[in-house]
């Protein structure tokens, strides 16, 4: 799509477009292309009326109730916030005072919908003039202007969002040096702005974030979707897990710096979610529920009660066994176990390889986690605890 044919898609003809290519989604492209053409729908408009469809199609999670109505580009699309992550750090902005805030680098809008959807004045400045065009569709109570988000004129806000573009020429980039903006002038926000919160990668080198800030880890379902920095009167604990099971946040704070006791297994294992030990929280998560690891650099967490939380996911251990493919194989067999579920912390193996060596067949299901503690590795062959609630 270009500016040319977003604007045609916004008249008349264009409207009918999106409405026919609606109903034919899910059909054949082909064959929704000349069902189109058919109409007489002139083909580039046919093209970008499918294409907008189908991209759609995909963006409920980013988008939510409106991912039926907003202007999407395929890029743009991918690399946009999801709503429920956006709408609750808007509503964190909104509650620690930000009046006025600049999204630099606002893609297709989505942070910035969110913002100034609490009544915060918000200001979206986008580099690619089609992004920009979509983000003041997708945001119209925002002001959207097409720049460079180094020349925007900070003295007009009390915040600013900066959610740094990870991609270069179509291709992912992981060295912040690679980001748009570039990362000096990102890290050098929070001295000029009070509120600024930065979107990064979650494998972000902690070490390259604004000295003093607070670190949040964001998960949507097990999934470690984003890492977030909240600098200056923002940051109210040095670390922060986000998890969102089934839409509901749930919150883990502390310093990272905690250990956790180390002893021999116990009767359960917790799997904590990827936020919790990316924020280095484990040992956190442990103390809460009396547990501790087996070794001190794996993040299982063993208990003698089951753990039931947000934070991880518990198993009862029905059997712990030295590695061994042999007598893994035959403890499967006798147990009948078809379906398994294979999780590994601290494991080298091939889950994959290992399933097709496993040769498994029976009617029940299992689920097996594979780790090691200082003297061996370790299989544990467990069964889920039902989650809370
Ligand atoms: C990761 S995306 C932002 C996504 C956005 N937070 C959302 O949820 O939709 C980063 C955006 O920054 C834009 N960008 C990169 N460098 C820029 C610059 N110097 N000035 C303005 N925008 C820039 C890119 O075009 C890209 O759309």
């Amino acid at each position: 799509m270009d500016l040319d044919q977003l604007a045609r898609l916004r008249t008349p003809e264009g409207v009918a477009a999106l409405d026919l290519a609606g109903e034919l989604a899910g059909s054949d492209e082909l064959a929704a292309a000349s069902a189109l053409r058919a109409r007489g729908v002139p083909p580039d408009l046919a093209a970008a009326a499918l294409t907008q469809i189908a991209l759609r199609g995909r963006a409920a999670a980013k988008f939510g109730a409106d991912a039926g109505r907003v202007f999407l580009t395929r890029a743009g699309l991918e690399q946009a916030t999801r709503e429920i992550v956006a709408t609750r750090r808007a509503a964190r902005l909104r509650a620690a005072g930000s009046t006025a805030l600049a999204d630099l680098g606002c893609g297709l809008g989505s942070d910035l919908r969110a913002v100034a959807a609490t009544g915060i004045r918000a200001y979206g400045v986008e580099a690619d003039p089609l992004t920009a065009a979509c983000a003041a569709l997708n945001a119209p109570d925002a002001t959207v202007t097409c720049g460079d988000a180094q020349e925007f004129d900070l003295s007009q806000v009390d915040a600013v969002f900066c959610d740094p573009a990870r991609r270069s020429g179509g291709r992912r980039v992981f060295r912040p040096e690679d980001y748009s903006p570039p990362w000096d002038w990102v890290v050098s926000l929070p001295q000029r702005v009070p509120h600024t919160v930065l979107k990064l990668a979650p494998g972000i080198d902690q070490a390259l974030l604004p000295p003093g800030c607070e670190l949040e880890l964001v998960s949507v379902d097990g999934d470690v979707v984003e890492a977030a920095a909240w600098c200056g009167p923002l940051a109210t604990t040095p670390r922060r897990a986000t998890v969102f099971r089934d839409g509901v946040p749930h919150e883990l704070t502390g310093t990272g710096e905690q250990t956790a006791p180390v002893a021999p297994p116990g009767r359960y294992v917790t799997d904590p979610d990827g936020a919790v030990v990316r924020a280095h929280l484990v040992a956190e998560f442990a103390a809460t529920h009396g547990g501790w690891l087996a070794d001190s650099h794996i993040a299982y967490i063993w208990s003698d009660t089951p753990i039931v939380s947000p934070f991880g996911r518990c198993f009862a251990v029905d059997e712990l066994l030295p590695f061994s493919l042999k007598r893994l194989r035959a403890t499967l067999r006798d147990r009948q176990v078809g379906r398994l579920e294979i999780l590994k912390r601290g494991s080298a193996l091939d889950v994959e390889q290992l399933r097709r060596d496993l040769r498994l067949s029976g009617p029940h299901p299992a689920s097996l986690l594979l780790t090691r503690t200082a003297a061996a590795p370790l299989a544990i062959l467990a069964t889920p605890v039902p989650p809370p609630g």
